[in-house]
């Protein structure tokens, strides 16, 4: 199949609107990274999802929305907190999960009895939603096991002949998949950190827990609040390694092994010291930019032919947990203690 790259245009999205209204599926620009879109409600539709990602069935998707209204037709229960946080962080990068409808379909939820919903802030992303008029379920728009995409060449890269359209809405801006919290538990739990912090969430909802999958390895054969804490994700095909320790400690280390195929992924004041090629995250309190920068960064890093990269250990705090969670699985847990 032929891909068409478009622009966003009244024209180009009414297009997308009528292939994912015939069941056919949409490379769609997000805030937060390329998503592959699908009328949520076919369950033909979505399972093509499933095939050109070459993703497992047993990993949910999330539903995206262009309006709080069309949360009713998805959700058995929209509870007070669920309200809150929509009503606070919405249209944005917050993936909220509630007990499901009927109306969704297995296909979408993996079976499990609730449904992960986002209303992107994304113009571009609210015009596919519109022309489709319908809830688009859609997953990061890479192969299973790439970094997702925060451009539409990225998505091109993995899906060319997989897709009949990707609209391109430019360099995603905030550059990280959405925050996923579920309030279908006792107590609100953050199963993926994103561009809205868990201290944005407790200011609003009070306590939120997070769940150990979000800084931890989980067992293999353990029950997993999120299918998709379980998957090696986000790997360049460098081997990734993460250092933990402050500047010297880091540029000594990395320069103590620097062989051929070695490179660094670090914050642009270890640049200077440094002598394998490096490629910059951001400055080391600019949490925001490292999100932005970080898929990019490791697709650049297999584009540079690298094969083994020491990545310095981001902060956990604010929109660094983020990062430290994305990172850390691209690098299969490996860190290094420096201290
Ligand atoms: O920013 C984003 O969220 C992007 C854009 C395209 O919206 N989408 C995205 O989708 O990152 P995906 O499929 O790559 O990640 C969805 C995550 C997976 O880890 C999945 O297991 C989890 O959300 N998830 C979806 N539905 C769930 C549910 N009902 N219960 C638990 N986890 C769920
Ligand atoms: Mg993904």
């Amino acid at each position: 199949m032929e891909t068409q790259v478009l622009q966003p245009s009244q024209s180009s999205f009414e297009l997308a609107g009528k292939l994912l209204r015939e069941g056919q599926l949409v490379g769609m620009p997000t805030e937060t990274v390329y998503g592959l879109a699908a009328n949520a409600f076919d369950p033909a539709a979505v399972e093509k999802i499933f095939k050109a990602k070459g993703r497992p069935m047993d990993n949910p998707l999330i539903v995206h929305i262009s309006h709080i209204s069309q949360v009713e037709q998805l959700v058995k229960e929209f509870s007070p907190k669920a309200r809150a946080l929509a009503e606070t962080f919405w249209s944005g990068p917050l993936t909220i999960i509630m007990p499901c409808s009927d109306k969704v379909p297995t296909q979408v939820t993996a079976g499990l009895p609730t449904v992960a919903v986002r209303f992107p802030s994304h113009k571009a992303a609210q015009q596919i939603i519109n022309a489709a008029g319908v809830p688009l379920a859609a997953p990061s728009a890479n192969l299973s096991g790439s970094p997702s995409p925060t451009t539409a060449q990225a998505v091109y890269g993995d899906l060319k002949g997989r897709v009949p359209l990707i609209i391109d809405g430019g360099q995603c801006q905030v550059g990280l998949e959405s925050t996923v919290i579920t309030v279908a538990t006792d107590v609100p739990t953050l199963l993926r950190p994103g561009g809205i912090t868990v201290e944005q969430l407790r200011s609003v909802i009070g306590d939120v827990h997070i769940d150990k999958g979000v800084t931890h390895m989980l067992d293999k054969n353990a029950v997993v609040a999120s299918p998709g804490m379980k998957y090696k994700h986000y790997a360049p095909k460098a081997r990734v390694i993460i250092l933990k320790g402050g500047s010297d400690e880091y540029i000594d280390y990395v320069n103590r092994h620097s062989l051929q195929g070695v490179g660094a992924l670090c914050y642009k004041e270890d640049c200077a010291g440094l002598n394998v090629p490096c490629v910059v995250l951001g400055e080391k309190d600019d949490y925001s930019a490292q999100a932005h920068n970080l898929f990019s960064d490791l697709r650049k890093l297999d584009e540079m032919g690298l094969t083994t990269v020491y990545a310095r250990c981001p902060e956990t705090s604010g929109v660094g947990l983020a990062v430290y969670n994305r990172l850390i699985r691209s690098a299969g847990f490996e860190v290094i203690d420096l201290a």
